[in-house]
């Protein structure tokens, strides 16, 4: 039905017939002639009709937005003076011949340009029109694109696709499962997998050596920005490796992709210690773009009086940091103030500061509510350690580690937004050396990524100081997202047991994990891997602040979807299929 798609008509089709299919972008009537603005998958191309073809131009004075249509014309030139250098067929322009309305459409509930500003519901309720928008089909092409690149590179580096199943038995990777009832096995449910992690181990397992998959992955957990409940990742596993090999596999993936898709050459990935990250940024995931660092100070204040810092400059839990803030001096009484409910939101008690109006000037050119507390001395050490300047302001956070991780992190990433000092660059690293469990609340320990990581110790040094051990794990952060985390794997049972053992967790073990202990009896060989999160690659490679916007069919905060109304109740006869009966109250309309 068609010779041509419409946005790949340039100057070089002039004089050419050609046949189009497509949908009505935009029409305007200029006095006599009919312009129609035709869109396919590649783009716009105007079409014009003159009362010449008194058919085509009785129906074009017909056709609506988004009605669907066939054509035949010729390509000219446009002419003088009506180039539009902003589209990419903008010189030329189709004389139409003949015009078939192939099916009208309803007027869309919302205008689909650039320029539509309608809310979020209603596109992810209607987001088969939704999608239809340029912008929409410009970053469903580029997700297509990056998952052929990774395709082609893991391919190339000898790794084989292997799909694993989707109804199985529940995953370690945290979250909540997503259930699914069994029919077939009364009272008993399948989960969906968070992540294919105990699938890909079995298979190197079986001798399959490089794995990889674009898997599907599910996670009932509370929904941000950059979180779906399902979602997918790019997941590689494989035998005889080392963390520098997958490190290098999945810096070598990325290069390739940013190179094939976007024409960017990544630079180097710095490796930074989990401790080093935790103490120059308060992140496991630090965007290193923003140039601020957090310089700790509590050797200075373990003297002093003032009790904010020097209680937690003498507590081994402790941490006093200070943050310069470049130009902040600036900064107004609401601002500073608007910091400390942002900064209290992360469990800070407060935000101490202090204004460098004239550095020379000593204490006079200070501005601060806490000077009376510190001695001269002290402040001035301070202030060279961070290397303030005249109008700056320092900012300070003195609480136990975690929370003045938590907070002056936040900080950080806020000033540097706020004041504008995110560099514009693509800035990777690695984020290795990680603990390998982590502290509950109730002060028990958990593992910090899944219990099937490979501690860097022996079985006996790991039971004599679980909190103290390290992981061979890794993050790959890019911008101050984490785009994917792995490590290598424990393959002998002895380790794998005195991490249950550690986490107190053995009975529950043989539950859950039973069949991969098995495996782990017959000739495991090392082995270890990643996952990436690709709607999140694709996110940053778009340039888009949510997930959401590179998912052709993605859910809300709530974990719901607006079009197919999904969840929604079932039939009585399907829920007694499936041995459940509803609690009273918890029946849907
Ligand atoms: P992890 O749980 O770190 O590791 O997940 C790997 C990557 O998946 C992405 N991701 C998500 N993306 C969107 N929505 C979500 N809800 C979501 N959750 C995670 C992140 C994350 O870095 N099996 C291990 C990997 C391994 O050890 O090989 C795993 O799943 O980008
Ligand atoms: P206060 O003595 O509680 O009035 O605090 C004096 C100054 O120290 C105020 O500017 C507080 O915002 C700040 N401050 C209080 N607690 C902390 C804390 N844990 N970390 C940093 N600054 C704090």
């Amino acid at each position: 039905m068609r010779s041509h798609y419409c946005g790949e008509i340039d100057a070089a089709n002039v004089g050419e017939q050609v046949e189009l299919c497509g949908w009505v972008h935009r029409r305007r009537d200029h006095g006599g002639v009919i312009f129609l603005d035709v869109r396919d998958r590649t783009g716009i191309v105007q079409v014009v009709y003159d009362p010449d073809t008194e058919d085509s131009f009785a129906t074009a004075d017909r056709v609506r937005n988004e009605y669907v249509l066939h054509m035949t014309g010729r390509v000219r030139p446009r002419p003088e003076g009506t180039v539009n250098p902003d589209m990419a067929t903008g010189e030329i322009e189709v004389l139409g011949a003949t015009l078939d309305i192939l099916n009208p459409s309803a007027t869309p509930p919302f205008q689909l340009d650039e320029h539509s500003d309608a809310g979020e519901d209603v596109r992810l309720k209607h987001r088969y029109l939704d999608l239809r928008r340029p912008e929409m089909q410009q970053r469903l092409v580029l997700r297509a694109r990056a998952a052929s690149a990774v395709r082609r590179y893991l391919e190339a580096q000898g790794y084989l696709e292997v799909e694993t199943p989707t109804l199985t038995k529940t995953t370690p990777e945290g979250a909540r499962d997503y259930l699914v009832p069994s029919r077939t096995h009364p009272g008993t449910f399948f989960a969906l997998p968070q992540s294919p992690q105990l699938f890909k181990q079995l298979l190197m397992v079986s001798g399959f050596d490089k794995y990889y998959q674009i898997a599907r992955c599910y996670r009932d957990e509370d929904l941000r920005h950059d979180r779906q409940p399902e979602f997918t990742q790019i997941d590689i596993e494989a035998s005889f490796v080392s963390e520098e090999d997958i490190r290098a596999l999945t810096e070598g993936m990325l290069r390739q992709v940013f190179r094939e898709v976007l024409e960017v050459e990544l630079p180097e990935f710095p490796v930074l210690d989990y401790d080093d990250a935790m103490r120059r940024f308060g992140s496991d995931k630090p965007d290193l773009r923003n140039p601020l660092e957090l310089v700790d100070v509590a050797d200075l204040m373990q003297q002093v009086e003032f009790k904010v810092f020097n209680a937690p400059a003498n507590d081994p839990k402790g941490r006093v940091v200070a943050l310069r803030a470049p130009g902040g001096g600036s900064l107004s009484r609401k601002v500073i103030d608007d910091y400390t409910d942002f900064v209290g939101r992360y469990g800070a008690k407060g935000l101490a500061y202090i204004k460098v109006n004239d550095l020379a000037a000593g204490a006079e050119g200070l501005q601060s509510p806490i000077l009376k507390f510190l001695p001269e001395q002290v402040v001035q050490q301070v202030l060279a350690r961070v290397g303030a300047g005249d109008g700056d302001v320092v900012f300070f956070g003195a609480d136990r580690h975690d929370v003045v991780a938590d907070a002056m992190g936040a900080l950080r990433n806020a000033l540097g937004r706020d004041l504008g000092l995110i560099e514009d660059r693509w800035a990777p690293c690695w984020v290795v050396d990680w603990p390998l469990f982590e502290e509950t609340r109730e002060g028990a320990l958990a593992p910090a990524h899944h219990p099937f990581t490979r501690p860097t110790c022996t079985p006996e040094e790991l039971l004599a100081n679980p909190a103290g051990a390290r992981a061979a794990a890794y993050d790959v952060v890019l911008n101050g997202y984490e785009l994917g985390g792995g490590s290598l794997r424990i393959h002998d049972e002895a380790m794998q047991n005195a991490v249950f053992e550690a986490l107190n967790m053995g009975q529950e073990a043989q539950v859950k994990f039973g069949f991969l202990l098995d495996a782990l009896k017959y000739g495991a060989p090392p082995h270890g891997g990643i996952a990436l999160g690709f709607d999140r690659l694709v996110m940053l490679m778009t340039g888009v602040h949510a997930i959401r916007d590179v998912i052709a069919f993605p859910k809300t905060q709530t974990a719901a979807c607006l079009m197919t109304q999904a969840p929604s109740a079932v039939d009585d006869h399907q829920l007694r299929d499936l041995h459940i009966r509803l609690r009273k109250g918890q029946t849907k309309e």
